[in-house]
């Protein structure tokens, strides 16, 4: 079957994406085809697509992907036609430890993404999508959703009555802000933007603080919390904050190395560290079975994304521009 496809040409680059054509095969024993009807941005994919981490083959583009059973190859248990299912960032990672260094088996990146009609796959490389959840909120738990969920709930088991930090307004925050909340924590958030501390505070946070006003808003957090610190801090920003980051946890509290926003490497002092004995955990979203434990959570509580804007999948380059200029909040998708 053919199927319309967005196609990053090697090195990447907004000029190398065309939309073309691709072949969708017959489902061999153990695969379902999918049509897919949405995908979500991350960071991740902006990097693939716009270059900085540009493919070295033609790739269709995107991690995150969701829609409808459409055809089953033999031997398939779990998947009916018509079911609604969203992918998983590592079709090869299904349970325990994590098994995978980098990017090699990522859709999107090391293999085609999800940015096309329809794709013939392992029944590993989806699970079915929160019940009621249209497909452009389902695209949005691959990558935020899960590494939100893995950070706080899986390398962390977080406690009613724990403190959360959550820094900024992009898709892997607003979840773990969403999860914290559902678990009964209290949430200190921070963004750049008044307004945006607004719709946080409407969202739960208990505290809000302004990180581009407060340049020391690791200390105003721990006082935050009388003193004590935060148990644990979702770290999206990178260099930049994690000195800051350091400085709000409370002695032995964890710290989710998580994002990238300022930069890959830089100077802090790891003596902060040392003295409150932290654990830092490196998180690479997480497996399929964490994917279930979350979608589980998420149908118990009646939870529901934050998505900003939905752009047509032809229109990939002008969502990921808007993506760059950071006036988003939560997550941005495609519709296909
Ligand atoms: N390791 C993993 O498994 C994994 C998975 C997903 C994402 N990530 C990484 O996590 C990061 C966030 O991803 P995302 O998809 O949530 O990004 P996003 O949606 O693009 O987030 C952008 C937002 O981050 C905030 N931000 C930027 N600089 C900041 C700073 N210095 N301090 C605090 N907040 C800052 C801004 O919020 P305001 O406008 O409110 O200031 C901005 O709007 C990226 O680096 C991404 O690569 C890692």
């Amino acid at each position: 079957m053919a199927s319309k496809a967005i196609i990053v040409q090697p090195g990447g680059g907004y000029d190398k994406v065309v939309v073309g054509n691709l072949e969708a095969q017959a489902p061999k024993s153990g695969e379902i085809t999918v049509r897919l009807h949405a995908n979500s941005l991350n960071y991740h994919d902006f990097a693939v697509v716009s270059g900085m981490w540009g493919p070295v083959e033609p790739r269709v583009p995107m991690a995150d992907g969701a829609g409808v059973v459409v055809a089953l190859g033999d031997g398939v248990t779990g998947f009916a036609l018509g079911d609604h299912v969203v992918s998983t960032f590592f079709p090869t990672w299904l349970d325990g430890e994590p098994l995978v260094e980098g990017f090699a088996t990522v859709p999107g990146d090391g293999v085609d993404g999800y940015a096309r009609e329809l794709v013939t796959a392992t029944t590993h490389a989806f699970t079915h999508a929160p019940k009621g959840w249209t497909h452009a909120e389902a695209s949005t738990l691959t990558t935020a959703g899960l590494t939100a969920w893995r950070a706080l709930m899986c390398d962390d088991a977080l406690k009613p009555g724990d403190t959360v930090l959550v820094q900024g307004t992009g898709g892997v925050s607003i979840f773990a802000l969403q999860f914290a909340k559902m678990a009964g924590a209290t949430v200190i958030a921070t963004s750049s933007s008044e307004e945006k501390l607004e719709r946080l505070r409407g969202l739960g946070a208990d505290h809000v603080l302004n990180y581009k006003q407060d340049p020391a808003w690791g200390q105003t957090a721990r006082d935050l919390t009388g003193g004590r610190g935060v148990d644990h801090i979702v770290e999206v920003g990178g260099p930049a904050t994690l000195e800051q980051s350091m400085v709000a946890a409370r002695v032995a509290g964890h710290i989710s190395l998580i994002g990238i926003l300022t930069g890959l490497g830089g100077n802090f002092s790891l003596v902060t560290a040392l003295i409150k004995q932290l654990r830092l955990q490196g998180v690479l979203v997480g497996n399929r079975t964490q994917q279930l434990e979350m979608i589980k959570a998420i149908e118990a509580n009646g939870m529901h994304p934050v998505i900003d804007r939905t752009f047509a999948v032809e229109d990939i380059v002008q969502a990921f521009r808007h993506q760059e200029s950071n006036r988003h909040f939560g997550k941005i998708c495609l519709e296909i």
